[in-house]
């Protein structure tokens, strides 16, 4: 496995594999890998000959600093696990080498998809994203992207940013992994006490009442959000950042609970903020996961 900290080194490892016609997959991520990271590499390499990770915690995307620097690092197991699921290149810029003139005087903003969810209370969070995952783009060259659905909202603003500004990459959505209990796979989940561990797993637990109402017909998003919040705060350690029930593609609010309906939801446990999602659907629509 070859690794790589410099743009013009990992730029001549492409461009050799390039011109030997081998396809490029790319899974962009900060690091601290968990089973759902290894599920993207193990995609990438069903799909690409050469298979590419970047390990960059990306400053641009944090609006709150602390975040930033509690954010969990542990590059020799990263290194290990990556040389394990036989990934091909992992780049590991240091912030100079993504961002050498400093935080860009550059903004790219997609008002539609980051109006709700994670955009309404993550100020700047996708533009820093989008912003990062770009620069990565140009650099890596792939021919396939790599995103987790369980961040849904990133996965649908990187596939239109993709499509708007035309990069000739195929973007594939990787299903959510989970542990026993149901909690989505998170570098995050590590913060969480054993409490705090323990009353997590209301989140899948509130998705299978949210099956079960929409199954039975409720289709008031208000009375649905009401119920769901209830159910959450039946636990003092959760605080909700949001609940929201939107359109799956356009990530809009539903004024009434039919057909598809993307529930997502940021939950604190704690100090610890986890998101996760899930789409309801009417028997008589189709699966776009
Ligand atoms: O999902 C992540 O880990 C990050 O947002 C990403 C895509 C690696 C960009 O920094």
């Amino acid at each position: 496995m070859i690794v790589c900290e410099t743009r013009e080194e990992l730029k001549s490892r492409i461009f050799n594999w390039k011109k030997e016609n081998q396809t490029i997959g790319f899974a962009p991520t900060m690091g601290y890998l968990h089973a759902g990271h290894i599920s993207l590499f193990e995609t990438s390499k069903s799909k690409a000959d050469k298979t590419v990770v970047s390990i960059f915690v990306n400053p641009t995307q944090f609006n709150d600093p602390e975040d930033y620097l509690k954010y969990p690092l542990d590059l020799d197991g990263d290194l290990k696990k990556c040389e394990e699921a036989g990934v091909d290149l992992v780049f590991l810029p240091k912030k100079e080498t993504i961002y050498p003139d400093g935080n860009p005087d550059f903004v790219m903003f997609q008002s539609g998809l980051q109006k709700n969810l994670c955009g309404r209370t993550r100020p700047n969070h996708f533009e820093g994203v989008m912003l990062v995952v770009s620069k990565l783009f140009h650099l890596v060259n792939p021919d396939f992207a790599f995103f987790g659905r369980k961040d849904y909202q990133q996965f649908r603003i990187i596939e239109e940013m993709v499509r708007i500004l035309d990069f000739p990459i195929q973007i594939v959505g990787v299903p959510t992994l989970r542990e026993k209990d149901g909690l989505a796979m998170s570098s995050r989940n590590v913060r969480l006490t054993e409490k705090e561990r323990e009353n997590a797993n209301l989140i899948p637990r509130m998705f299978t009442l949210a099956e079960k109402l929409f199954k039975n017909g409720e289709k008031n998003p208000k009375v649905f959000h009401e119920i769901l919040a209830d159910f959450l705060l039946s636990s003092s350690s959760v605080k909700i950042d949001y609940i929201e029930t939107v359109d799956p593609h356009t990530l809009q609010e539903k004024l009434t609970l039919d057909g598809e309906v993307l529930l997502a939801v940021a939950v604190f446990f704690g100090k610890t903020r986890l998101i996760d999602n899930e789409l309801l659907r009417n028997f008589d629509s189709e699966n776009i996961f």
